[in-house]
């Protein structure tokens, strides 16, 4: 089967679906693949390297046209008027974008979006939304140690003793854990927040304190426990008392990482101006949420800015910013998928609706959106 590679095109995106790794397994797989030049380069992938894959170095027209596109992001109005109806295109399609799914449905081309998998066992390898959560949330923390003008650990010094860093870290799912791994190791006293609590226990296994909000009513409690691994909305009440909690410590803290989502909603607000103001000059906040309308009241997405002499990070792709390792692991996530959809030696794409991942990732087909 021909498959194609194209060149991402949205802004900052740097990222790329398939490596020369994976160039090569498909191609032992007994597929011609096809790689737009330069769609590797930022993800140190060089045309040569995948030429040394066994693939073909071609343009977007010829990379675009292909029976079955790897993506990273959706394929925009420009590159989707490249694609051939009935062709099949695997990426992170963002399955509440509806208009994009309508626009890929009306050029007949069956899309999986991979974002919609389901968080089970079996689909852990080919789960994107951990694989890049797992990245952002190593990259905030060291974003965060840079924009910071101390140190993370405690130092004793002839000079004199330096103080640990305070950090929060607001949502502990895969990012937040990451995130707390990765400022534990630069030796920071982290506290961390989460709605879910069943997150208290791997927080403590971190070496991390969590604040703990206790649920007061049957609709906290149930609520609180969510739906299919993921966050639901809060009661107000509990997120009174959530807020409150949380102001305490962000006014103590150095650096506030936060990374709060509810599929398919705006990012909930648990910073507020206030509590920016409240934080000491100098301090960092890094907002994982930023795309999602950010967890800080004065994040501004795809910027940095200053406010009350705090650094507030609005990167809105941060994955992005770990392009070799974020490709690779993504492109591994594709493969993965591609197993279900694409056996050895396939001529085109099954789509097996008896197997509950399939189903779950099919968003178009038959110029029909078949789910958002
Ligand atoms: P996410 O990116 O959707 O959200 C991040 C975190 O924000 C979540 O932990 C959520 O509970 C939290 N959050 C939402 N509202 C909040 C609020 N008001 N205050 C504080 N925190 C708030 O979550 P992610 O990283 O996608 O993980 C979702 C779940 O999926 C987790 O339970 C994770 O353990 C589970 N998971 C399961 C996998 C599997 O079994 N294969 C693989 C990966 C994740």
């Amino acid at each position: 089967m021909l498959i194609g590679v194209p060149l991402e095109t949205a802004a900052g995106e740097t990222r790329v679906a398939a490596t020369p790794e994976a160039a090569k397994k498909l191609k032992a797989q007994g597929h011609q693949l096809f790689v737009q030049s330069g769609a590797g380069v930022a993800a140190a992938a060089p045309d040569a390297a995948y030429r040394a894959a066994g693939a073909e170095v071609v343009d977007a027209k010829a990379a675009l046209g292909c029976d079955l596109v790897l993506k990273v992001r959706s394929p925009d109005p420009d590159e989707l008027a490249l694609m051939k109806r009935g062709a099949t295109v695997v990426g992170m399609l963002n399955p509440f974008d509806r208009e994009g799914l309508e626009r890929l449905a009306a050029a007949g081309v069956t899309g999986f979006a991979l974002e919609a998998a389901p968080r089970t066992t079996r689909a852990q390898s080919m789960d994107v939304l951990s694989s890049q959560a797992n990245i952002a949330g190593y990259k905030a923390v060291i974003i965060a140690a840079d924009r910071y003008q101390k140190f993370f650990p405690m130092l004793m010094t002839a000079a004199g003793t330096v103080k640990a860093a305070r950090v929060v870290i607001l949502g502990v799912g895969v990012a937040g854990l990451q995130a707390i791994a990765t400022a534990k190791r630069l030796g920071a006293v982290i506290e961390a927040s989460d709605v879910r609590p069943s997150v208290k226990e791997q927080v403590e296994s971190l070496g991390a304190k969590f604040i703990d909000v206790p649920y007061e009513t049957a609709e906290e409690k149930e609520a609180a426990e969510g739906v299919g691994g993921y966050a639901r909305p809060m009661p107000e009440s509990w997120l009174a008392r959530q807020r409150a909690e949380v102001a305490k410590r962000v006014a103590a803290a150095d650096v506030v990482i936060s990374t709060a989502l509810i599929p398919g909603r705006p990012a909930p607000k648990l910073v507020s101006a206030e509590m920016v103001q409240s934080m000491k000059p100098g301090s960092v906040v890094v907002d994982l949420a930023a795309a999602n309308g950010g967890n800080c009241a004065l994040t501004v997405p795809g910027q940095i800015v200053q406010a009350h002499g705090v650094t507030i990070v609005g990167e809105t792709n941060l994955p992005a910013l770990v392009a070799a390792d974020a490709s690779a692991l993504y492109a591994r996530n594709v493969l993965d998928f591609l197993k279900l959809v694409l056996p050895k030696d396939a001529t085109s794409v099954n789509v097996p609706m008896d197997d509950d991942i399939v189903a779950a990732c099919l968003m178009t087909q038959d110029g029909q959106v078949k789910r958002s």
